[in-house]
């Protein structure tokens, strides 16, 4: 069993995607606890599976790096084999990330290394991109650098809102994301082995496979 803290910031439809997962002892999954950085809507989803969660916000802190630990205390605390970025939006610090790689996931509304940070859908738009998509990856020091596990392709349609294409895109990020979580659970992807070298080796985005 596979067991996961997952961090949100904000709706937690991917979360919910995960809770959902986890309900099927097929998966192999336990999602033990969901932290924020505020009281985000997407708790929610965790209390209506009695999931724990914590909130830790910058704002009572002095500076991110006393935020960032106590927020690593909060997940330390349940002890996961995984940590889930899931529309986690504050970029971590290298200590919280060092304390837990490899086991540190994100994931990502654009087809990694095409926009990354935090209007990835905005920027695909603006960029006039015909297609855009999501990207699992390990978290490393830098901005949605770390090595790609997986990533699906989403075509962008004359016309789309911001809203409507993020939207399209959640729809197959949501089972992107299990996927990869299911198949680090059966152990037919090990984190550990992955060579921090061979950026994105593993990442296939699939072009016919637009939703
Ligand atoms: C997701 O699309 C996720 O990829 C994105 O926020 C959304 C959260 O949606 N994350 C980032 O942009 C991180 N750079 P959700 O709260 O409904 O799961």
């Amino acid at each position: 069993m596979l067991s996961v803290v997952v961090l949100i910031s904000g709706s937690g439809s991917n979360l919910k995607a995960l809770l959902e997962a986890a309900d099927n002892p097929l998966n192999g999954i336990r999602v033990l606890a969901v932290g924020a950085d505020n009281p985000a809507s997407g708790l929610e989803h965790a209390e209506l599976f009695n999931v724990p969660t914590f909130v830790v916000a910058p704002q009572n802190f002095e500076n991110r790096q006393a935020w960032s630990d106590v927020l690593l205390e909060n997940v330390k605390f349940y002890n996961p084999d995984l940590v889930v970025l899931a529309g986690f939006m504050r970029i971590l610090p290298p200590s919280f990330v060092s304390a837990l790689s490899p086991n540190l996931i994100n994931t990502h509304p654009s087809l990694l290394p095409e926009f990354p940070g935090a209007h990835a859908v905005r920027d695909a738009l603006a960029a006039g991109a015909k297609v855009t998509g999501v990207t699992v990856h390990v978290v490393d020091a830098g901005v949605d650098t770390g090595p790609r596990l997986e990533q699906r392709s989403v075509e962008v349609l004359a016309g789309d809102s911001e809203h409507d294409l993020h939207e399209r895109i959640k729809a197959v990020e949501r089972q992107l994301l299990i996927s990869v979580v299911r198949d680090i659970a059966a152990g037919t992807l090990n984190l550990a082995q992955l060579d921090p070298a061979s950026q994105n080796s593993l990442a296939q985005p699939s072009a016919n496979n637009f939703h």
